[in-house]
């Protein structure tokens, strides 16, 4: 039972509480957005709040405290409803406060979040840093700004050359994924042609599985429907376009050279990413790899941005295509880690990539 009810919080924390917005109401087309006053049992305060921000909102509440979400809930079970935890009420309160700032002070915008107060910890320090740790600079900047397509360039190098990519046309690949706990793996494996993608993910005999056909993107668990929020299918769109692609202009209407940094001792160029749907996301390159080495997206909450990044690294050759053999995926609360550890550059039949029935 134990083992079950721990599937049930991963598979809930990974699909940002899709899967519990199938058991409840069906949205027919004219019905406006549902509330989370509608949809839930027990809301006092969120309840003009879209129900489908309610699992991305709980999980940055969690980060911003360093909480599980036992640290608000009646311990570890799912009755999310009760209010027996004094931290719940409380949460309540801040809730009302975080939002009373925001409309009184910053004409309503998120600007002020739980994690502004405290960042990470139960309780807020007020007392400022004694012994302040020096601002991190941003690098020196390069005396002529980088052309895009320079960087665009040097990064399809990184991948392969046009003959190593011409050769691979598909390919599956075994990985395992290694959950927040940084203990717990589950065997993945992945099917990729193109910008087509199918990735199968076994919990025992649980099996989540996620499409992307080149146009359209499902996800399913078990044999049921998983409804992804339009955020949701927009990352697995892109995960999938990304993967080995050596034209990001065939990703994003967009790119535009931003500024240079550093991330972990490396220079890296910042690049914003515009969608053709207008979603701006942030794009980090290795100055000296070239290699594409995060990816930063986000979807707007009542609480502010829920930020989604990917960090890919430790590239390896697998027949002439450089692929990141580790992706580490992170939202707030929730990260996890996919590792490669075999790839064939076969040939995969378009059916994989169709819609699961
Ligand atoms: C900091 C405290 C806090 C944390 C941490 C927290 N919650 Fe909540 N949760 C609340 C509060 C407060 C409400 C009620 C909001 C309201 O009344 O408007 C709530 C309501 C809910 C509800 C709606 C229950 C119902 O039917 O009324 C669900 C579901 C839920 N939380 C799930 C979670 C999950 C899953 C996590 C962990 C990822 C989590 N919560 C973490 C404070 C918290
Ligand atoms: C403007 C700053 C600020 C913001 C914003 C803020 N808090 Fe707090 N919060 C505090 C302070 C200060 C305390 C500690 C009060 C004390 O020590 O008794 C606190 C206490 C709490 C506690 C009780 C902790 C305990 O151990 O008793 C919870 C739970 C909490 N906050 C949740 C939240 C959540 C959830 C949000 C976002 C919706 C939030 N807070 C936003 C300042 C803030």
């Amino acid at each position: 039972m134990k083992q079950k009810l721990k599937l049930l919080v991963i598979v809930l924390g990974v699909a940002l509480f899709a899967a519990l917005a199938l058991k409840s109401l069906r949205v027919d087309a004219q019905t406006q957005t549902v509330t989370a006053g509608q949809k839930f049992k027990n809301i006092k305060v969120l309840t003009d709040m879209p129900a489908d921000q309610m699992g991305q909102v709980m999980n940055m509440m969690s980060a911003s405290l360093g909480f599980n979400c036992a640290g608000c809930h009646a311990a570890g079970d799912k009755d999310f409803e009760k209010d027996t935890n004094d931290h719940k009420l409380a949460a309540r309160k801040m809730l009302e406060m975080t939002f009373a700032l925001n409309k009184q002070f910053f004409e309503g915008k998120p600007e002020v979040s739980c994690n502004t107060c405290h960042n990470g910890r139960e309780r807020p320090v007020a007392v400022p840093n004694l012994l302040p740790t020096a601002p991190v600079e941003r690098p020196k900047q390069p005396a002529v700004k980088p052309l895009i397509d320079d960087i665009l360039t040097k990064y399809a190098a990184s991948i392969g050359t046009k003959d190593s990519l011409a050769k691979v046309a598909s390919r599956q690949i075994k990985a395992n994924r290694i959950e927040t706990d940084g203990k717990t793996i589950e065997p993945e494996e992945i099917w990729q042609k193109g910008g087509k993608f199918r990735s199968e993910l076994k919990y025992a005999d649980y099996v989540v599985t996620e499409v992307f056909d080149g146009k359209s993107a499902w996800k399913r668990g078990g044999n049921d429907p998983i409804e992804l929020k339009a955020s949701e299918i927009d990352q697995i769109k892109r995960d999938a376009m990304l993967f080995a692609n050596p034209d990001l202009k065939s990703v994003y209407a967009k790119l535009d050279y931003r500024f240079m940094d550093r991330i972990d001792g490396r220079d890296v160029y910042i690049v914003q990413a515009t969608t053709a749907d207008n979603q701006r996301e942030r794009l980090v390159f290795d100055v000296a790899t070239g290699s594409l080495v995060r990816r930063i997206a986000s979807s707007m909450t009542i609480l502010g941005q829920f930020q989604y990044q990917v960090d890919y690294s430790d590239f390896k050759d697998f027949g002439g295509v450089k692929l990141p053999a580790t992706t580490r995926f992170a939202v707030p609360n929730i990260s996890w880690v996919r590792k490669i550890t075999e790839v064939k550059n076969v040939a995969v039949d378009d059916s994989k990539f169709a819609q699961p029935k």
